[in-house]
C-alpha cells in the first residue's frame, strides 16, 4: 500500500482500494483561463503543483495578467490561440509538449455565449456554438490522445453547463445543443477509453459569477432568485468540482452536474 502525499510519484496511489491521479508534477492545458471559470481551474491546477498552459483566442493583457498570478514563468505557458481551429490546436498542444512534456490533463473550458431565438438563428449563428465548443473539444482532446493512450495516462475534462439537461431559457437552442453534445462526446469517449488509463469527464456548472454571465444575461436578479441556493457559483467552487473528478480515477464516460440545485 502507498500512502497519500509521497512527493517523488506521479501517477496513481494506491490507499486501501482508493485510487488517486496525482495533479502535482502533472501538465495541464486549460483552454480559456484569461477570466472566469478557466481561469480558477488554471490557478487551482498551478496551485496543486502541475505546469500549466493557458489559453485564449488572443495573447490579451488578461491572458498574461493570469500568468503572472500564476506563479513562476517556468511553470506557466501562455499558448493563444482559437480552440475552434484544428492546426490551431496543434500547435497549442505542440508547444505544451515542447516546454513541459506529455500532457497529463486537458480542460476543454473556452466558450461563448449568446441569445438568439431559433427562428431568427442564421448558420454562422449554429455554427460558431459548436466551433468553439464542439469542436473545440475534438480539436484539442484529438491532438492530446495519441500520447495519453500510448502513455496510458491521462484526463480530459469537458465543461458542459447544466443547461444541457435542464430547461434553458428562451434564445440558448444553440448553446444548450452544443453543451449537450459535450455530454454525448464525454460519455462516448470515456467508453471508448475505458480502461486504458486515460478518462473523459464532464463537469456541468449552473449558473456562475462570470463575464459570460454579467454581460450576456438581460435579467441577472430574476434569473439569480431562481437558483435553489439563492445565489451564483463563485469560479472557484466550479474549479474545486474540477479538482475532483481529475484526482478520482473511478470518474470516467459521466458528467458531475455542480448547479445550487437547480
Ligand atoms: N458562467 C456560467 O454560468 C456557466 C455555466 C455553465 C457552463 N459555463 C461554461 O463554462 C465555460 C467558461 O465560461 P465562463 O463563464 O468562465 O466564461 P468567460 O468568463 O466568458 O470566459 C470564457 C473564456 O473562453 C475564452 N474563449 C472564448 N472563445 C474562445 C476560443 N474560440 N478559443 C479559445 N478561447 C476562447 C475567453 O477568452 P477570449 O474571449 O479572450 O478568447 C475566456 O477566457 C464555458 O464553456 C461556458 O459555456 C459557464
Amino acid at each position: 500500500m502507498v500512502e497519500w502525499g509521497a512527493e517523488s510519484q506521479i501517477g496513481p496511489r494506491v490507499r486501501g482500494t482508493e485510487l488517486r491521479m496525482e495533479i502535482r508534477d502533472s501538465v495541464a492545458i486549460v483552454t480559456g483561463s484569461s477570466r472566469g471559470i478557466g481561469r480558477a481551474i488554471a490557478a487551482m491546477l498551478a496551485g496543486a503543483g502541475a505546469s500549466v498552459v493557458i489559453n485564449a483566442r488572443d495573447k490579451s493583457e488578461a491572458l498574461l495578467k493570469v500568468a503572472d498570478i500564476l506563479g513562476p514563468p517556468g511553470r506557466v505557458l501562455v499558448a493563444p490561440g482559437d480552440v475552434g481551429d484544428f492546426d490551431v490546436c496543434r500547435g497549442i498542444v505542440r508547444s505544451a509538449q515542447d516546454r513541459f512534456g506529455p500532457v497529463d490533463i486537458l480542460v476543454n473550458n473556452a466558450g461563448t455565449f449568446g441569445l438568439k431565438r431559433f427562428a431568427e438563428m442564421e448558420p454562422k449563428d449554429w455554427e460558431s456554438m459548436f466551433r468553439v465548443h464542439v469542436f473545440g473539444s475534438f480539436n484539442m482532446s484529438r491532438h492530446v490522445l495519441p500520447d495519453m493512450i500510448r502513455r496510458k495516462r491521462g484526463v480530459i475534462v469537458n465543461i458542459a453547463s447544466f443547461v444541457a439537461v435542464r430547461p434553458p431559457g428562451p434564445g440558448r437552442v444553440h448553446y444548450a445543443a452544443a453543451k449537450s453534445a459535450l455530454l454525448g462526446l464525454t460519455r462516448a469517449l470515456g467508453l471508448e477509453l475505458a480502461g486504458t488509463g486515460v478518462r473523459v469527464v464532464g463537469v456541468a456548472p449552473g449558473l456562475t459569477d462570470t463575464e459570460i454571465v454579467r454581460k450576456g444575461l438581460p435579467n441577472l436578479p430574476e434569473r439569480v432568485a431562481r437558483v435553489p441556493v439563492g445565489r451564483m457559483a463563485r469560479p472557484e467552487e466550479i474549479a474545486h468540482a474540477v479538482r475532483f473528478v481529475i484526482e478520482n480515477e473511478f470518474t470516467t464516460a459521466e458528467t458531475l452536474f455542480i448547479s445550487g440545485g437547480e
